[in-house]
């Protein structure tokens, strides 16, 4: 295939899985590239590419996925402002504690990190924090500090009174904030990050391994691992941690923080994955209606209202679960679990069952560690709707950090299926 070789140079460089996120999302990309260079075709294109480390680095902006806003994820900072304590009490003065935000894309994750600690009442002197990204033209704007709307997100602003002034063109953060943090263009595969070993209280590595497949996770991983001094705590993304237990890191058991440290006694042998404990917050869902996970897949159904409804009835109900549906992705999205199942769960009460809200229940426990009830439910999503390619991927992770690499790799394949069926 012709585009093979570019994806192979994706994988190489920034460690992109395609099929990951889709073939489309990159073919998109390069036509935009091609477009923007004059290229005739994708061989005049590969030609270009190869002799132009700027047209590279023009191909991995126009693929990467820059997505971030302040305190995402609001409970890890909670956790991270009470760990820090802690960690100061131990280093008695020895040292200032040392933060790694990696990717820090456009320094949303690095400034709320700063923001917390100076919150906490920890002093300016007190704690340094490194911000990465492979994306320059994402750290430049990181430099800036100006940011608008899509920056701030969930109902707890009070942090954009206290640190930024308004401008015409946005918010600029204070210079006391940007002062705390230190920010490099760098790529996590880059074995150069190895002079950092141990060096790190607190890394930061969220809604990066997601875009990676399991090899490269598993390499990141301990990379990682390996940057953290011996008592640090990892924290990452909530649909992140399957592989982790695996490598020898134990979750920290607070809640919504997606926080990780060492396993005593070293790593974990590979070949007895240990399962992250299960700490059930709501009762199982009713199952009623749906086959065990294990049946074989019937025909796509589809997400009809239960009864025929009078029309305008129905295009009310139909208004009224979009809503429902973008408000669980808000909550989702802003950690605040609990509300997002309490609306999954109405959602379930009110309107036919939906594949998108059983995605949802997926991730939610998933990032609770509950993995027995991810699968149920990114199961389930995929009885109602064979195609939906968040859940195969996700399920796919699942089964990836369950040791069935020929499962998850069967999914992967039919998500890598879904994602080409648009471009027929
Ligand atoms: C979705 S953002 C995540 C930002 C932030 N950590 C968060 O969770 O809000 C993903 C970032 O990963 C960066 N990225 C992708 N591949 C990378 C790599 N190999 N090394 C470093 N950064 C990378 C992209 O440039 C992008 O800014």
């Amino acid at each position: 295939m012709n585009e093979q070789r570019f994806f192979r140079f994706l994988r190489e460089r920034i460690g992109l899985d395609v099929e990951s996120v889709g073939t489309p999302m990159v073919e998109r990309a390069l036509r935009q590239r091609c477009g923007a260079v004059g290229a005739t075709d994708l061989d005049d294109y590969w030609l270009r590419l190869q002799q132009s480390a700027d047209e590279q680095q023009a191909l991995i902006e126009a693929v990467i996925v820059p997505e971030t806003w302040f305190f995402r994820y609001p409970e890890s900072f909670t956790a991270l402002a009470s760990l820090a304590h802690k960690r100061l009490a131990e280093l008695a003065g020895a040292r200032p504690l040392r933060l790694l935000s990696l990717p820090c894309s456009t320094g949303e994750e690095p400034y709320s990190l700063a923001m917390a600690l100076l919150d906490a009442g920890i002093a300016p002197g007190a704690f340094l924090i490194d911000g990465m990204d492979i994306s320059p033209s994402s750290v430049t704007k990181a430099g800036q500090a100006v940011y608008g709307r899509n920056a701030f997100r969930g109902s707890d602003l009070g942090f954009r009174e206290r640190y930024f002034d308004a401008l015409e063109e946005g918010h600029r953060l204070h210079g006391r904030v940007q002062q705390q943090v230190s920010l490099q263009v760098g790529n996590v595969l880059d074995p150069a990050l190895a002079s950092r070993d141990g060096l790190y209280d607190f890394v930061f590595c969220r809604n990066l391994l997601i875009y990676f497949d399991v090899p490269t996770q598993q390499r990141v991983f301990e990379v990682l691992k390996r940057l953290l001094h011996p008592q640090g705590v990892l924290f990452i993304g909530p649909a992140e941690g399957s592989l982790l237990a695996r490598l020898g890191m134990r979750p920290l058991g607070i809640a919504q923080s997606f926080a990780y440290v060492r396993q005593e006694g070293g790593n974990a042998p590979l070949a007895v994955a240990p399962v992250q404990p299960a700490r059930r917050t709501v009762p199982p869902l009713a199952t009623a209606g749906y086959p065990p996970p294990a049946a074989p897949l019937p025909r796509p159904l589809r997400v009809l209202p239960m009864a025929p409804k009078p029309a305008p009835a129905r295009e009310h109900a139909r208004e009224g679960a979009s809503e429902l549906l973008a408000s669980i992705a808000r909550l989702a999205n802003a950690g605040a679990s609990e509300q997002a199942r309490g609306e999954c769960q109405r959602y379930l009460g009110q309107f036919a069952p939906s594949a998108q809200v059983y995605y949802w229940l997926g991730l939610l426990s998933d990032t609770e560690g509950d993995a027995q009830q991810a699968l149920t439910h990114y199961r389930k999503a995929l009885y109602l709707e064979p195609q939906h390619p968040e859940a195969l991927v996700h399920l796919a992770a699942l089964l990836a950090s369950q040791g069935d690499l020929a499962g998850a790799r069967r999914l992967q394949d039919r998500a890598a299926r879904v994602g080409r069926e648009p471009e027929r």
